[in-house]
């Protein structure tokens, strides 16, 4: 009989990194953590995520690089940061005295600045990298590493081959078919999958005749896309035999116990933070109290939906038997 009492109930692990509970921070919607240190103990939640950083500063969009939607919220910041220097030398150590696991998310325009990152930041000591392929407002949004997956494959291996640190590939849903990169991504040896990232919009300004969005289209997160990421996570959960990490519109313990049953390991709160910076505690303590109402924890919730999805049009394998023994092979 598993114990659901205490906080073990929480308990959750991303292939070797093991985590009290399953609620992250989603990139780029946290800044570092520090900006919301006022607002809860951000020790408290399962680990944060880096607003991801490139090897140089980058200056980012053209504003307005935010625009609110009736369900969801479109960014188009074009991966602004202070880059790698300022982020190893005031950026990780505040990370690390807020929580005690701490994920980088790291950019690049090529394969080399990828593990340039990935060599700094596992000497400078990080729990794990979360490799960002599918940011869709760079590099006039062609999604170079997420839509090919022979050059998601190269993108991982390449970092895998240095990396001493679990790495996690952030994948695009702006796909047909998503099974097919994250196989991609398990091929390069990545040892987790992060989806969704953020579907390609727009919002228009018809008065104007011209678009919200300084660069006119963008990527929308927030409620409105946690159907379509809860589809992926499912699918992709089904296909790989890493783990997964969820990622969309997720905004209440809820919402994260939704992507567990479809297969999450992990959850990433994102746009919801922008409304309530002390969300993701409360969170994980609604998570608790839920996970002990109900007698079960996130383990043994992991991948038990038993929903039969349509038929498997693009390789997803067979259903497996799921619950207990289907998590443990994660
Ligand atoms: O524009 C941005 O900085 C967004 C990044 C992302 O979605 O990965």
């Amino acid at each position: 009989m598993p114990d659901t009492s205490g906080s073990s109930l929480l308990q959750t692990s991303i292939g070797r990194l093991h985590l009290t509970n399953p609620v992250l921070s989603a990139s780029g919607t946290y800044g570092s953590g520090w900006e919301a240190r006022d607002f809860s103990p951000l020790s408290r939640v399962g680990a944060l995520v880096s607003k991801t950083v490139t090897v140089r500063p980058r200056h980012g969009n053209p504003p307005p690089r935010i625009a609110e939607t009736p369900s969801g919220m479109l960014n188009s910041i074009g991966l602004e940061n202070k880059g790698a220097d300022y982020f190893l030398a005031e950026t990780l150590p505040r990370m690390r005295s807020l929580c005690p696991r701490v994920i980088i998310n790291i950019g690049g325009e090529a394969i080399e600045e990828f593990v340039e990152l990935t060599e700094r930041f596992c000497k400078a000591g990080v729990d794990a990298l979360e490799v960002n392929l599918s940011c869709p407002n760079v590099q006039e949004g062609r999604l170079l590493f997420s839509t090919d997956p022979r050059m998601c494959e190269r993108a991982v291996a390449a970092v895998k081959r240095v990396a001493s640190v679990p790495v996690f590939a952030k994948l695009s849903p702006n796909v047909t078919d998503i099974v097919s990169i994250a196989r991609g991504a398990e091929q390069g040896g990545a040892d987790a999958i992060t989806l969704i990232n953020t579907l390609i919009g727009m919002a228009v300004d018809w008065r104007k005749r011209k678009p919200v969005l300084g660069r006119g289209i963008g990527g929308l997160s927030g409620p409105a896309i946690k159907p379509v990421a809860l589809r992926m996570v499912h699918e992709v959960s089904r296909a790989v035999r890493i783990p997964v990490i969820g990622v969309g519109g997720a905004r209440t313990a809820e919402d994260v116990l939704e992507f567990v049953c479809a297969g999450a390991s992990a959850v990433e709160v994102g746009t919801a933070a922008f409304v309530d910076p002390a969300i993701l505690v409360d969170i994980v303590d609604e998570l608790q109290r839920l996970l002990a109402a109900n007698g079960t924890t996130i383990a043994l919730l992991r991948g038990s939906l038993a929903a039969p999805l349509a038929a498997p049009s693009h390789g997803a394998c067979p259903a497996p038997t799921h619950g207990a023994e289907g998590a443990a092979a994660r």
